[in-house]
């Protein structure tokens, strides 16, 4: 049993079995720097208020940067036998600053406390996961730079469609990791470090005390909080960070799926690097892109970690409540798997190579080409339905009597409209006249 920073009231000890089920320190040592750099800010809050003397001051501030140090240079050891690191933190205060140390939690509650920390973590996490998925966006444009003139067939239904341009395709997931930049930064946006809540009502300091302009570690101004109900009882930082991290986590499984059936025998489109893969203990041929199945298999914990928090704080009465002590696991799994996938894959892209004869050879599936061909006559004066019809009827008879559109004769062509020749499809059946004629896309 360790010592408790509620202890007085209680005439016995915790029982084990509570210590065990209620403890989050095994857990929230990952706020350990925002904890100490929220007390730093807490002591500049007290002297102003004259509520620490200056050598009280001085050894508070001591202690906390000593701390601080031990935890940057990766040498803080926790005590797991703590209720959780906020109350780990205020021992070794104590025990660093001496008497000094019991004033450190003057006008403070832990539900002010743990609402800043997990701010300024999730804060810090939102910038990093930007600049991973703008790592991610620049790799996906270099490697569609490098392809710059390679066409591939296009898909729906994941039949062979028309066909576009790989910078398209890979630009196509670029256009979404934009967005998640801009959902991560505005989830960022949305956060506002406070202090001053108390545990509910607010505190005797004047609201002012709390104005923080020089604050270089936390990427953001502290100020005090409007409404000290609201800072100790809200996490919709948290679910506006884990809806971003769920939203990326879909993308990145769209795109891992893309890639798992371009690397597959049937497609072939690509090669990942064998870096990038793992084999079978059984079949020795096996090349399996275990990475990007592990992408699109994370999802499902991304999405259970966002209904899990929009589950838990539904119904929850003002102001804090333990069970937000919940709140921690899911935000810290789903901002390290999402960290993780998006570092893997900006390596994996690296190192994507495109068989291009393969490709060049799927391109030559004449239907990829009919939109194209029903497209001419339009611009041939024939209606569009028409023009659909007739150019199904020419498929179907390529079809039925397995024969290459390519080579059919121009009295043959003109059965089915008199616009229709040998050296007018022989253009038309062409990827990059294909691609090169779409011209409502934005250059
Ligand atoms: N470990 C707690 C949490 O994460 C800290 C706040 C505890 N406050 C309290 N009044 N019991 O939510």
């Amino acid at each position: 049993m360790t010592k408790k920073l509620w202890g007085g009231r209680f005439s016995k000890g915790t029982h084990k079995l509570v210590e065990e089920f209620t403890n989050s320190i095994h857990f929230d040592q990952k706020l350990a720097k925002y904890d100490v750099i929220g007390s730093l800010a807490h002591i500049d809050v007290l002297k102003k208020a004259k509520l620490l003397k200056a050598v009280e001051y001085q050894a508070l501030k001591k202690a906390l940067e000593s701390i601080l140090k031990t935890i940057e240079n990766g040498t803080f050891k926790i005590n797991p036998s703590f209720e959780d690191i906020h109350s780990y933190i205020q021992e070794l205060v104590e025990k660093k600053a001496g008497k000094a140390g019991l004033k450190l939690h003057t006008c403070r509650s832990r539900n002010d406390q743990v609402a800043f920390d997990v701010k300024a973590y999730t804060l810090e996490n939102l910038f990093i996961t930007q600049k991973l998925v703008d790592d991610l966006t620049i790799t996906l444009g270099n490697l569609a730079n490098k392809n710059r003139n390679l066409v591939i067939p296009g898909f729906t239904h994941l039949q062979h469609a028309i066909p576009v341009s790989v910078v398209q395709y890979l630009n196509a997931y670029v256009e979404m990791l934009n967005r998640d930049h801009v959902r991560l930064y505005n989830a960022a946006v949305n956060i506002h470090l406070t202090l001053g809540a108390g545990a509910l009502a607010g505190t005797f300091i004047p609201a002012l005390n709390y104005k923080q302009k020089k604050n270089k570690s936390l990427l953001k101004d502290i100020d005090s909080t409007k409404n000290s109900l609201d800072a100790v009882s809200d996490r919709d930082f948290i679910i506006e960070s884990l809806n971003a991290l769920a939203t990326t986590s879909m993308h990145l499984s769209r795109l891992a799926e893309d890639m798992i059936l371009w690397s597959t025998k049937e497609f072939d489109f690509i090669d990942v690097d064998d870096a990038f893969c793992t084999g079978s203990s059984l079949m020795p041929q096996k090349k399996n892109p275990d990475v990007l199945e592990l992408v699109r298999g994370y999802t499902g914990r991304l999405y259970g970690n966002l209904v899990n928090v929009l589950t838990m704080m539904k119904g929850l009465p003002l102001s804090y409540n333990r069970d937000m002590q919940l709140d921690k696991e899911p935000l810290f799994d789903s901002f390290e798997i999402v960290q993780k996938e998006l570092a893997v894959l900006t390596e994996l892209f690296k190192n994507v190579k495109f068989k291009k004869d393969n490709i060049v050879k799927q391109l030559e599936d004449e239907s990829l080409y009919a939109t194209d061909m029903s497209d001419y006559l339009v611009q041939n004066g024939v209606t569009f339905k028409d023009a659909h019809k007739i150019i199904g009827h020419l498929i179907q008879h390529k079809l039925k009597n397995n024969v290459e559109i390519k080579t059919m004769t121009d009295a043959e062509l003109k059965k089915f409209h008199p616009k229709l020749n040998a050296k007018v499809l022989k253009n038309i059946i062409n990827p990059k006249t294909s691609v090169q004629s779409k011209k409502s896309i934005k250059k």
